[in-house]
């Protein structure tokens, strides 16, 4: 298998090393007193330029469980606000020894310029890059899904709600297609845009409630949107999961969603915990992939 050097989208990964990376993660999760620690010390920087809880914690909390020496990056006390760009502070954390960067930033493909350069040494893991992608979320979430199903071939997933703007949404659709998935798509038509159609069927939620085996909600991305929906619908009702919908979907089935949830829009707040839901286990998940990702990148250190 071909060695990961920096993890920019999920496109750029193979068949093989998705399978390996989710086999890693699973037997972590599964063997946490053998997690392996790395043999020096290797210092990593967690670089968030837009806000984050589950992606930059779950990548410090497993920096730290392989022994990695994590620094953390405050772009309001840094020499960003002075008008430093992108390409200089990475230039900087590499001339002093920082071999990781974990970079989640507001510009779509900014990790682009960086690669161009040879001066940049500095592994790069992509965190989220505007509308762009959101490589780490997308493998966590095919763990979770393999976790559940032990394979992608004809599982059906609708990815639901804002896809347009989510980042998640691009990912997943992309790769699911690619490792043999059923895709559909659902939530306000204004969001779908026409190139999704190479990589699924565009139906109404209520169309599709009782086929999927997934239900992917996505979040509502308020601070990215400039064509704001009428304030006149009710999105809960319209495009999201209720309760009675929840009891219509497949027995088997299951619901994602890569959180932060909008209470009572997406999803209805008391479905949030429901039998149903793997919501909490994303989560758990995105720490051990966050792990075998790190360990794959580090893999000659341990
Ligand atoms: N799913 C996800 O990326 O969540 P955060 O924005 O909290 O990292």
């Amino acid at each position: 298998m071909k060695k990961i050097e920096n993890l920019l989208t999920i496109e750029e990964l193979s068949n093989e090393q998705i399978n390996h990376l989710i086999e890693k993660s699973i037997y972590f999760k599964n063997n946490k007193t053998i997690i392996p620690k790395l043999k020096k010390d290797i210092f990593i920087a967690n670089l968030f330029f837009e806000n984050s809880t589950r992606t930059h914690k779950s990548f410090e909390v497993a920096e730290k469980m392989l022994g990695f020496k994590s620094i953390e990056f405050q772009t309001e006390t840094s020499s960003i606000q002075k008008g430093e760009t992108l390409y200089d502070t990475v230039l900087t954390l590499g001339s002093i020894n920082i071999s990781g960067l974990v970079i989640r930033h507001p510009d779509k493909e900014y990790y682009k310029e960086l690669l161009q350069s040879k001066n940049i040494k500095s592994k790069i893991i992509n965190a989220g890059d505007g509308v762009g992608e959101h490589p780490t979320q997308s493998l966590l979430d095919l763990m979770t899904i393999y976790e559940n199903f032990k394979t992608f071939k004809e599982i059906k997933v609708a990815i639901c709600g804002d896809l347009k703007h989510s980042r998640v949404a691009h990912s997943n659709m992309k790769i699911l297609k690619r490792l043999g998935a059923k895709v559909y798509f659902a939530g306000p038509k204004e969001w779908f845009e026409n190139n999704y159609n190479d990589y699924g069927e565009y139906k109404t939620i209520d169309e599709i409630i009782n086929k999927v085996d997934v239900l992917m909600l996505l979040r509502v991305q308020n601070e990215r949107h400039t064509d704001r929906l009428n304030n006149s619908i009710n999105y809960l009702e319209e495009f999201g999961l209720n309760i009675s919908r929840y009891n219509r979907l497949k027995e088997g089935s299951i619901i994602m969603h890569p959180c932060p949830v909008n209470r009572n829009v997406e999803i209805e707040s008391s479905l949030i915990e429901s039998e149903k839901s793997k919501l909490l286990e994303q989560m758990t998940n995105g720490l051990y992939m966050r792990i075998a990702i790190l360990y794959e990148l580090f893999k000659d250190e341990f």
